[in-house]
Formats: C-alpha cells, structure tokens, sequence
C-alpha cells in the first residue's frame, strides 16, 4: 500500500492593495496531509493532529471537499482517506485552510492513474478553500501550490489564471502572529459592499506601483505602495493591537507593514535579513507593551513551495 504525504506552505494573502489578487509563500510554517486510497469513493478523515477544533466531517473539511470534488470530477473508481497535520496555526491570517487543501490535492493527485495539472489541482482546492472563507478567492491558494508571488485573477465568467509575479531581487517578510483566532467569514462579513472612487483610483495606483516594484526590483516603489486604503481601515478594528504598532513600524527600514490574509497576523516586508531581524525585536517588545502575546517569524519571500514524500506501507 503506498501512503503519499505533501506539504503546503503559509501564505500572505492580499499584501495590501492586492485584495483577493497578490499572495506569496513563506517558508518554515507548513501543513501535512497523509493520503491514500480506499476502494469506497469517499473521503474518510482517519486524524487531524493540532487541529482540534477542526471538522472531521468530510464535506465540511478544508482538506476533504477538494478530494471529494476531485472524485467526482474525474470520475474515480476509489476514495481516499486523509490524515491531516496543522502545522499553520488556524484562523492566523496565514493560509492554513490553502495550505491544508493544497497538500491534500498534491498528495492524492500522485495516486491517481492519470496525473492532473495544476490548473485542476487549484480549482480543487479553491473549493476546499471556499468551505473556510464563504467565498471563493485564490490569493493564498496560488502561491501556496505554484510558490513564489502569484496574482490569481478571474476573469468576467469565473475562469481563474495564476500568473507568476517575478521579482529579481530578494524580500524577507517578518510575520507577527496574535495568539487570537479570526475567521476569515467573519472578517470577510464586515466589508462594505461599496468603495468610493478616490479610494479606487488610490487603491489602483497602490496595486500597480508595488506590481511595477516587485517586478522591477525597485524597492523605493515597493515601499510608496505597499499600502491598502479600502480594506484595512475597514478591518483593523478587529485588531485593535494594529494602531498601536503603527507609530513604531513607520520608523523601521520596513518596506511596507499590513495585515496578512484576513488577519489577524502581520506581515512587514523587508530589504535583508538583518532589517527583518531588526523588526523582529521590535514586534516582540510591542507584544509584551501592549500585552498581545504572539510569535513573530522571519522567512524570505516566495521561497517556499509544495513538497511529497512517498511511503510504502504493508497493507
Ligand atoms: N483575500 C482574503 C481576505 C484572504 O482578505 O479575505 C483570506 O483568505
């Protein structure tokens, strides 16, 4: 019997003006699912270690649904039963719910007769994606199976493209991670429907300038634009540590600062290491000021990607 085990990558979703759009891997944060096949065409979730509050029901399991739509899709003659290892803590801001999709369908991909693409292997996963957040966006989703920076775009009949944001020249990102959970429906749910054109047009301008910076390798553009003026207003008091850490933020080498995914983590983009490192200590000295326990990490940007390894059990 062979078992065949893949991991995902953390992600940073939207990096400020790319909203559903821009995402990027992280390395050192990963989730781990187990998969092998059953002759029943279902999806039975034999574990979930670190994830307690997590649903063993199949159809509500953000690593099940992808595998249940694949069977259905591709018409397979068997099943799959899952083991599933958080690595990525949950409701972090971090892509935990991708990154748990994206590993299954890696996985259980290598134990189909005919390989899929992974065109197919997102779509999958965004539907095991969509279980999480309510809707259906593959800003953590890209980067998590493709690694790098990604912009998932859709197009006006629904069909998604994943296109690669080359950037030449290296980014760290340190990432402060809340010890509090915030579900992405929830901070999906406290978004106005509508956005005034100023706020279009600068948003516009913010997305297209940290694009044109992160392509060029221009960190003076990353900077300038590495901003977000529609939607984190609208959340950051869902993070009511995030004003308080502004002042300080603003006066580091940091290429630009926002919340990560749907929050409540923060991300900071940085030149080098040692400037990640700088931020590092300094989130660590606000978390203890103003009482928000949490981790902080550095990772560079982009570097991570899906691994798999094979096993060989006797049945
Ligand atoms: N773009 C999404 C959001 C990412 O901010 O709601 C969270 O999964």
């Amino acid at each position: 019997m062979k078992i065949v085990i893949a991991s995902a990558p953390a992600t940073v979703a939207n990096v400020n003006a790319g909203f559903d759009i821009l995402g990027f891997s992280l390395s050192g944060l990963a989730d781990q699912v187990s998969v092998r096949t059953i002759p029943e065409k279902i999806v039975r979730i034999k574990k979930i270690i670190g994830g307690d509050d997590l649903p063993l029901e199949p159809d509500k399991n953000t690593a099940a649904v992808p595998l249940l739509e694949m069977i259905r899709g591709e018409r397979l003659s068997h099943g799959f039963e899952i083991e599933i290892k958080k690595g990525i803590p949950l409701a972090s801001g971090l892509g935990g719910s991708a990154a748990s999709a994206v590993a299954a369908v890696v996985a259980a991909n290598q134990l189909l007769k005919k390989k899929l693409d992974n065109q197919k292997l997102f779509y999958y996963a965004l539907l095991g994606e969509a279980v999480a957040s309510g809707g259906l966006h593959g800003d953590n989703i890209a980067p998590a199976l493709y690694g790098g920076i990604t912009a998932c775009l859709k197009d006006s009949e629904g069909k998604f493209q994943v296109v690669p944001v080359s950037c030449p020249v290296k980014l760290y990102c340190t990432i402060f991670h809340p010890q509090f959970a915030l579900e992405t429906k929830k901070a999906r749910g406290v978004l106005k429907e509508n956005i005034l054109l100023k706020d279009y047009i600068q948003q516009s301008m913010h997305l297209t300038g940290l694009l044109l910076g992160l392509q060029s390798g221009d960190y003076d553009l990353i900077k300038l634009h590495t901003r977000d003026v529609i939607i984190t207003p609208q959340r950051k008091f869902l993070m009511p540590f995030y004003d308080h850490f502004l002042p300080d933020l603003e006066k580091t080498n940091s290429l630009g600062f926002g919340i990560s995914g749907a929050g409540p983590s923060l991300f900071s983009l940085s030149k080098t290491k040692k400037d990640a490192h700088q931020i590092q200590e300094l989130l660590l000295v606000l978390s203890k000021k103003y009482k928000i326990p949490g981790e902080v990490y550095v990772a560079q940007v982009g570097l991570a990607r899906p691994t798999i390894t094979f096993v060989k059990v006797k049945a």
